[in-house]
């Protein structure tokens, strides 16, 4: 096949046209989409009618598939696959507004994933679009003092806050006695060094980041408000609006995304999300 990448809108963002995942990649094809991977951190391909196999298949061509740690929502014919359906389509439980604030994919795991990739299937006409921002992009407009100040720190990561929050809402079941075991806090830097690109990417994220560590509680606190709302700027961010068949494959270490709102009881939203397994992040050389 022959491919075409093109930039949208913002550098990190790229389209790829000239690929119909539901035949076999060539090697070729496979390796052209991996460059093209490197070289954005987001890529969009429209129009993909696949079924689920193809969906893990294609995944497998960038690392190990990570099933979630939420059982409820996995796909049960394929749990390598999460169904985020307000329709609960496929047999598992509804999921409305699903990731509905800025976050990348389960940084309270020590690995957290290398990656996404996610295919819409049944999208609203209106509303729920995917936000993306550029955290390599909002890394670099930090001034020098914040960037001294955050060098070399590390976050405590934890699931335990968001999904307390989202269950005291209804929208998560209670705890398991097995959930609440399994939830400790991992340690990340704030500001990472890409292990492909050797690129420093700002690493916090309101989903589920809960501390910087060494600082008192309200220092911690005012820290973060300060590189969230830094982060979420217009000039980094990319909105996707999905169209039926669209894959959007993030790289998950140096953007963050959040799922926007739509009309729940008079549209469907169902989409398909493999994750790829990722290792643990080192820490940022200094400044
Ligand atoms: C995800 C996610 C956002 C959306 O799949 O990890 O956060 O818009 N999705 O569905
Ligand atoms: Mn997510």
């Amino acid at each position: 096949m022959a491919i075409s990448v093109r930039e949208i809108g913002k550098t990190f963002v790229a389209e790829v046209e000239g690929v119909d995942l539901s035949r076999p990649l060539d090697a070729e094809t496979v390796a052209a989409i991996r460059q093209a991977w490197w070289d954005h951190s987001i890529l969009v391909l429209r129009g993909q009618s696949i079924t689920e196999e193809q969906h893990i298949a294609f995944t497998r061509h960038f690392g190990e598939l990570q099933d979630h740690s939420v059982k409820d929502w996995l796909l049960p014919a394929h749990p390598e696959i999460l169904v985020l359906s307000n329709r609960g389509r496929g047999g598992v439980k509804p999921l409305d507004n699903g990731g509905a604030y800025w976050h990348s994919d389960m940084t309270y795991e020590a690995e957290p994933p290398m990656g996404s990739i996610l295919h819409g299937l049944t999208v609203p006409p209106d509303g729920g679009d995917t936000l993306y921002t550029d955290m390599y992009a909002a890394y670099e407009a930090l001034d020098d003092e914040t960037k001294k100040l955050i060098e070399g720190r590390m976050a405590i990561h934890n699931y335990r806050h968001r999904y307390m929050k989202m269950a005291e809402g209804g929208k998560r079941s209670a705890p398991t006695a097995e959930q609440l075991a399994g939830w400790r806090d991992v340690e990340h830097p704030i500001v990472l060094k890409h292990p492909d690109s050797g690129r420093k990417a700002l690493f916090v994220n309101e989903g589920f980041t809960v501390a910087v560590k060494g600082l008192a509680a309200d220092e911690s606190e005012a820290l973060l408000a300060r590189l969230y709302a830094h982060c979420v700027q217009p000039q980094f961010i990319h909105a996707h609006k999905w169209s039926p068949g669209d894959i959007v494959m993030w790289d998950n270490r140096c953007t963050m995304h959040c799922a926007t709102q739509y009309d729940v009881s008079k549209y469907e939203r169902t989409m398909h999300r493999t994750t790829i397994k990722g290792a643990a992040l080192c820490q940022a050389v200094a400044a």
